[in-house]
């Protein structure tokens, strides 16, 4: 009996489910993991950025006080993708304290929702308010050119899966409200950041699917219809179990080629990472920017869009 409620008090029981490759797994309490952190930093951030394809470089522009492979947090997600190293950065950015997330598990490398997703509950229970997820993506509109930045407005979730199914915790309810999933106060701070940069940000949905392979013309073409302006393989379950944690959410993805169909040209992964690489400076002034608004925000504490927001309320 006493057994049983200490490992209730560490873990979370993934509910058994037909098809799903976590079935009957545990998985360490976040709150657990975000301890371990704690004791590895004395900065308490408000702010974390995922850093994706394309973003990476943007590491060099942080002030590190501490790097934390994902190898040393339990329940976080091997990465095996090129271009994807895995480590929690905490540190100061223009100042600001903030944690960058080096890298994600992918759906498409095996990975389960539940542990593609991990890395955000930790986020949750360290005391994250504010996620800024960013990616690589195939544009699909038309006016969408390799290199451009997309601000996510919105998404459309193809994956055929969802973070929250089987994931129980007390006080977090699974029907999560996705009607306005990304938060208008911080896109704005996103649109001014590009503004002073003087980078072109596009705005547009943004669909995930689960991959790998790329998507053929005939799909591309019918996401296309269903009004996606970009494509990619990430994201959405990150955006997914941020809201049920209450977190404010903003995307961006990095245009590194146009999709299938769009263009006579075979598509590579080195081309994704190859325009993920020409576009870095850009990626740093866009971010660095964003990270010092985001900082004036808080320091403002801004009582009328205050970033203090409360944990999805129970159903
Ligand atoms: N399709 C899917 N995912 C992607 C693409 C793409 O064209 N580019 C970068 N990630």
């Amino acid at each position: 009996m006493q057994n049983n409620k200490k490992q209730s008090a560490r873990t979370v029981i993934l509910r058994p489910s037909v098809g799903n490759a976590t079935a009957n797994t545990e998985m360490p309490h976040p709150a657990a993991v975000a301890k371990q952190i704690k004791r590895a930093t004395c900065l308490r951030p408000g702010l974390a950025i995922v850093l994706g394809s394309g973003f990476g470089d943007v590491a060099s522009a942080l002030d590190l006080d501490r790097e934390i492979p994902f190898g040393d947090l339990a329940g976080f997600p091997e990465t095996s993708v090129a271009g994807h190293p895995g480590a929690l950065l905490i540190g100061r950015m223009v100042g600001v304290p903030i944690v960058l997330v080096w890298g994600r598990g992918h759906y498409y490398e095996g990975h389960s929702m539940h542990t593609i997703t991990f890395p955000i509950r930790v986020l949750a229970a360290f005391g994250i308010k504010a996620l800024l997820l960013t990616n690589a993506a195939g544009g699909i509109n038309p006016k969408f050119q390799p290199g451009d930045f997309m601000l996510v407005r919105d998404h459309i979730n193809f994956m055929g899966e969802n973070p929250l199914r089987g994931y129980r915790e007390p006080g977090l309810t699974q029907f999560v409200d996705l009607t306005a999933a990304y938060d208008t106060a911080l896109a704005g701070l996103l649109r001014n950041a590009a503004r002073t940069a003087q980078i072109r940000l596009r705005t547009g949905v943004y669909l995930a699917v689960a991959g790998p392979s790329y998507e053929t013309p005939a799909e591309i073409r019918a996401y296309a219809k269903l009004g996606a302006d970009a494509i990619g393989m990430s994201t959405v379950p990150e955006v997914i179990v941020a809201r049920q944690c209450g977190i404010r959410v903003a995307a961006v993805s990095c245009i590194t080629n146009l999709a299938p169909g769009r263009t006579k040209n075979p598509l590579s992964h080195h081309e994704v990472l190859d325009m993920g690489k020409k576009v870095g400076p850009a990626a740093i002034a866009l971010l660095k920017n964003f990270v010092r608004l985001y900082g004036d925000t808080e320091r403002k504490g801004e009582k009328s869009n205050t970033f203090g927001l409360e944990p999805a309320r129970r159903i």
